[in-house]
């Protein structure tokens, strides 16, 4: 079995590292890539071929694993050149994700739950080839979801709800007990209830939030916006808080 990647980043390196059989051989191509991907995929010692179209023609799997910018383009670009698997996991709207399966052959909608590099990465599938993939559960969690392209990025963006509007809640609340001088016990009131990692889980979250503040907006809007026929009151207070 081949399974072909279309970049070669944190993603891509670490499947590699994770399904490690006899019975399957990883390609890729460095074709225009930076210095910093050229070197990842020389010591991941994986095969080259000169080009990508080259790589999505010889896969059984063809991974696009680019980023959220440019996974449609790829899709445009070698979706079809592929008879096999088309597995796309950015991090990429449901919208876009209907958009790449108008170019992609026998596309899996696809999306990798918690940090890839973390020691238990899940990866949640939807679309009918969805089931070909089981076989990767020996070496990385598999969830299906459904036979419908497209579940998987909508569920993707319904964690978000939850996750995103929760970190910027936690910044007011830790603002807020700041100003009383009770951080600390703010945190360890919630541990008692909230479980042990409580106070590394959220400032974690907190970091992040106001590190990426201006993405996590752009991310807040565009749930806003997919589930525009929803009222997400909770959202769109998390979005002005992060704006304001
Ligand atoms: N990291 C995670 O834990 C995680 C979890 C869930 C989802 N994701 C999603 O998975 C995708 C990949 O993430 P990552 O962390 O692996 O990203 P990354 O480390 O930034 O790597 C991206 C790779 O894609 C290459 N690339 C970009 N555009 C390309 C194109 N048009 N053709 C061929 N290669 C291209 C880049 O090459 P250059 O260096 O040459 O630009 C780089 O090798 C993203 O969409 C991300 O949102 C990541």
């Amino acid at each position: 079995m081949i399974i072909g990647f279309i970049g070669f980043g944190e993603v891509s390196r670490n499947l590699v590292r994770m399904i490690s059989s006899p019975d399957i051989t990883f390609i890729t191509s460095t074709e225009n890539r930076s210095p910093e991907t050229i070197e990842r995929v020389k010591k991941s010692g994986i095969k080259v071929l000169d080009t990508f179209s080259q790589v999505a023609v010889s896969s059984d799997i063809l991974i696009s694993a680019t980023s959220p910018k440019n996974a449609l383009n790829v899709a445009k670009d070698y979706g079809k050149l592929t008879k096999g698997i088309y597995l796309d996991l950015n991090n990429i709207s449901p919208d876009t994700t209907f958009e790449i399966s108008k170019h992609a052959n026998n596309l899996i909608d696809g999306a990798i739950i918690g940090k890839i590099s973390s020691s238990n990465p899940v990866l949640y599938l939807s679309g009918l080839y969805s089931s070909d993939l089981l076989f990767l559960n020996q070496f990385i969690e598999i969830k299906i979801i459904s036979d419908n392209v497209g579940d998987v990025s909508r569920l993707k963006l319904l964690r978000s709800i939850y996750t995103k509007t929760l970190s910027v809640l936690l910044i007011e609340a830790l603002e807020t007990a700041g100003q009383y001088n009770l951080e600390d016990e703010f945190f360890d009131i919630l541990t008692l209830t909230e479980g042990e990692n409580f106070r590394e889980k959220s400032l974690s979250r907190i970091t992040g939030t106001r590190k990426n503040s201006k993405r996590k907006s752009e991310e807040l809007n565009e749930i806003i916006e997919y589930f525009d026929e929803n009222e997400l009151i909770m959202v769109n207070a998390a979005l002005k808080k992060l704006i304001q």
